[in-house]
C-alpha cells in the first residue's frame, strides 16, 4: 500500500517538527497536521516562519520550504481524517493530576478523544499510528476503541515512538540513530508496518529502521529515556559527592565517559533533568511494574526521580544557605528557564522547582530566557498551585534584558545552559550585583576562574567552593 495522504493529530512540540520533515523528504505525500488549539494553528501558518509555535534551530526553513506545497495545517479534524490513510497521534499525554494513578500513570483523555474522533469519521480503513509517548499497551486500548466503534472498518495501529530530542529535534529527525516501528505481526500488521518503512525509507538507510511487535515498540521507548534519564541521575548523585570531596565532576565525567562501554553523552551533571518525557515515561515504567505487582523494579526506576528531585531541591538550598540562610527580601536572578537550551519548551524544567522553593522563602526572583515569553513563566508557575497568581506576579518579574535582570541581584542563577550565557560581560554584571556577588552555576558552563578573578563567589554543581 503506497501512502499518499498523512494527517497528525496535535501540532505540538512533536507532531509539528516530525510532519514538517516527512513533508520535506516525501514532497508527494500530502501532509496535514491537525490541532484543536486554533491560536497554534494560526502560529504554524504565521506568515512570518520566525514565529511558528515551536522553536528548534532550523525547523523554520523547513517550514517554509514545505509549507503551502504538501505541508499544511490546519483546526478541520474531520476533514484530514476523512482523506489520510495513515494517521499519527501526536496529542499530548501528561501525567494524570486526579484520580486513580494520579502523579504516576499516564492521563490517556485525549488519545481516547482522538480514536472516538478518528472511528467517528473514518469512511474508510486507516492506519492509526501511536507518536506520543503512551504507557505500555495503549495500542490495545486504540484498537479496542477503534474496532468497537469503527463501523466494522479494518485500522491498523503501529507505535513508531519518538527519538528525537528538543533542540535538535530537526537533525534528529533528518538523520536518525534509528526508527522504530511496532505493529501487529499479521499479514494486515506487517503490510501496516511496511507501509510506514516506505515514508521513513526516502531517507533513512533500511538497516536504522527497526520493526518490532507493537509491545516491544511502547516498552522501548519507555526504556531508553528510563536509560537516559538514569545516566543523568547518577551523574548527579556524584555531583554532590564531588562537592563534599573535592573531585571534579567534569574530570569524573571525562574519566568514565572515555571508557568505552561508558561511552561520553549524558554525563552533564546538571540542576536536574526536565522534559516532558523523562520524568512521565519513567512513571509509567514505575506505574506498570507496580500495577503488576513487581514492586523492585518499581522502586528500581523511582529511585532515578527521586535523586533529580533531591537536585533540583539541593540546588536551591545551596543559594539559600551561602547567602547567610536567608533569602527574604533578597533579588536572585535567574538565568534561563527552558528545561535545556535552544528550546523554548519549559514542561518540568528545573527552573520552576527552584523558583518555587525559592519564593517560598520570600525572595524575590527575576528571571531571563532568549526564548521562553513571560506568560509561560507565569502558566509553570501558577500550576504548581504553591501560592496565588498575583503572589507570583508580585516576587517574580521576568525580563528581556539580562543585564537588568542581573542588577542589584545578590546572587545569578544559571538554570538552562544557553550559549548566550558564557558570553555576557560579566565584570559588568558584577559591578551592578549587590556584594559579596555570587554565581550557582546550575550546569556548569561558565569560567569559573575568571568569574572569581572578578570578585565573584562560584558555585558549581559538582566541584568544591
Ligand atoms: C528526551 C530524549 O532524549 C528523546 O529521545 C525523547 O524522544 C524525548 O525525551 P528531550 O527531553 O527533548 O529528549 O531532551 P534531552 O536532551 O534528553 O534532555 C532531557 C533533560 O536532561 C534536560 O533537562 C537536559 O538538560 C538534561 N540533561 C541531559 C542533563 O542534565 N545532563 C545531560 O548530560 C544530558
Ligand atoms: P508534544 O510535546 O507531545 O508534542 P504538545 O503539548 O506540544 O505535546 O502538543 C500536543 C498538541 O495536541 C497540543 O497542541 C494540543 O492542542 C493537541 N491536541 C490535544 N488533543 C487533541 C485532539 N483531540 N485533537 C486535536 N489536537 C489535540
Amino acid at each position: 500500500m503506497k501512502v499518499q495522504n498523512i494527517c497528525c493529530i496535535g501540532a505540538g512540540y512533536v507532531g509539528g517538527p516530525t510532519m514538517a520533515v516527512i513533508a520535506k523528504k516525501c514532497p508527494d505525500i500530502k501532509v496535514t497536521v491537525v490541532d484543536i488549539n486554533q491560536e497554534r494553528i494560526a502560529a504554524w501558518n504565521d506568515e512570518n516562519v520566525d514565529n511558528i509555535p515551536v522553536y528548534e534551530p532550523g525547523l523554520s526553513a523547513v517550514v517554509a520550504e514545505a509549507r503551502g506545497r504538501n505541508l499544511f495545517f490546519s483546526t478541520d479534524v474531520d476533514k484530514a481524517i476523512d482523506e489520510a490513510e495513515m494517521i499519527f497521534i501526536s496529542v499530548n499525554t501528561p501525567t494524570k493530576t486526579y484520580g486513580e494513578g494520579k502523579g504516576q500513570a499516564a492521563d490517556l483523555k485525549w488519545i481516547e478523544l482522538c480514536a472516538r474522533q478518528i472511528a467517528r469519521v473514518a469512511k474508510g480503513d486507516k492506519i492509526v499510528v501511536e507518536k506520543s509517548t503512551l504507557p505500555v499497551r495503549t495500542a490495545s486500548t486504540l484498537k479496542d476503541i477503534l474496532t468497537h466503534t469503527g463501523d466494522g472498518l479494518s485500522f491498523q495501529i503501529l507505535s513508531n515512538p519518538e527519538f528525537l530530542a528538543e533542540g535538535t529535534a530537526v537533525e534528529d529527525l533528518m538523520d536518525p540513530d534509528r526508527v522504530l516501528i511496532g505493529g501487529d505481526q499479521t499479514p494486515e500488521g506487517l503490510n501496516a508496518i511496511q507501509a510506514l518503512v516506505d515514508v521513513y525509507a526516502r531517507w533513512v538507510p533500511k538497516d536504522k529502521i527497526l520493526t518490532t511487535n507493537v509491545w516491544s515498540s511502547e516498552l522501548s521507548k519507555l526504556t531508553a529515556n528510563a536509560y537516559l534519564a538514569q545516566r543523568v541521575s547518577s551523574i548527579n548523585s556524584l555531583s554532590e559527592l564531588c562537592e563534599f570531596t573535592e573531585a571534579d565532576i567534569n574530570e569524573v565525567a571525562r574519566a568514565i565517559g572515555t571508557d568505552s562501554r561508558i561511552g561520553p553523552k549524558f554525563l552533564k551533571a546538571s540542576v536536574g533533568f526536565g522534559g516532558s518525557c523523562f520524568q512521565k515515561d519513567i512513571l509509567n515504567l514505575v506505574y506498570i511494574s507496580r500495577s503488576y505487582g513487581l514492586n523492585e523494579v518499581a522502586d528500581y526506576w523511582e529511585q532515578v526521580i527521586i535523586m533529580n528531585d533531591h537536585q533540583k531541591r539541593r540546588f536551591a538550598k545551596k543559594i539559600i544557605k551561602n547567602l547567610y540562610n536567608t533569602v527574604s527580601g533578597k533579588k536572585i536572578a535567574f538565568l534561563g528557564w527552558a528545561f535545556k537550551k535552544d528550546t523554548n519548551d519549559t514542561r518540568e524544567s528545573a527552573a520552576i522547582y527552584v523558583a518555587d522553593h525559592l519564593l517560598n522563602e520570600q525572595s524575590f526572583i527575576e528571571t531571563y530566557d532568549p526564548k521562553v515569553k513571560k506568560e509561560q513563566v507565569y502558566t509553570d508557575l501558577d500550576y504548581l498551585g504553591s501560592r496565588s497568581s498575583e503572589e507570583n506576579r508580585k516576587n517574580l518579574t521576568v525580563g528581556t534584558d539580562p543585564y537588568k535582570v542581573c542588577e542589584g541581584a545578590h546572587a545569578v542563577a544559571v538554570l538552562t545552559e544557553w550559549d548566550e550565557f558564557k558570553t555576557y560581560d560579566w565584570k559588568r554584571i558584577y559591578d551592578g550585583m549587590l556584594k559579596p556577588a555570587h554565581v550557582f552555576d546550575g550546569r556548569n558552563i561558565l569560567d569559573k576562574e575568571a568569574l572569581r578573578s572578578i570578585g565573584f563567589q562560584v558555585h558549581a554543581i559538582g566541584t568544591a567552593d
